[in-house]
């Protein structure tokens, strides 16, 4: 599925762009573009990455 209509982006390729060391929606821009045109998929990265910080945490 894409996250990013602009530039063809998948979510898959998010995911590895955050596995890779991106820490944030610009960086994954930087990365593949993504965010970097209409900017309607921003929400949606940093709700990706949201997601990913919420499944790493270790219960307490
Ligand atoms: S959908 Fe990502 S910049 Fe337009």
């Amino acid at each position: 599925m894409f996250v990013c209509i602009c530039k063809a982006v998948t979510e898959e390729e998010v995911h590895q762009h955050f596995d890779d060391g991106a820490d944030n929606a610009d960086a994954v821009g930087e990365r593949c573009g993504a965010g970097l045109g209409c900017g309607t998929c921003v929400e949606r990265l940093n709700e990706i990455l949201c997601s990913r910080s919420l499944g790493s945490r270790t219960a307490a």
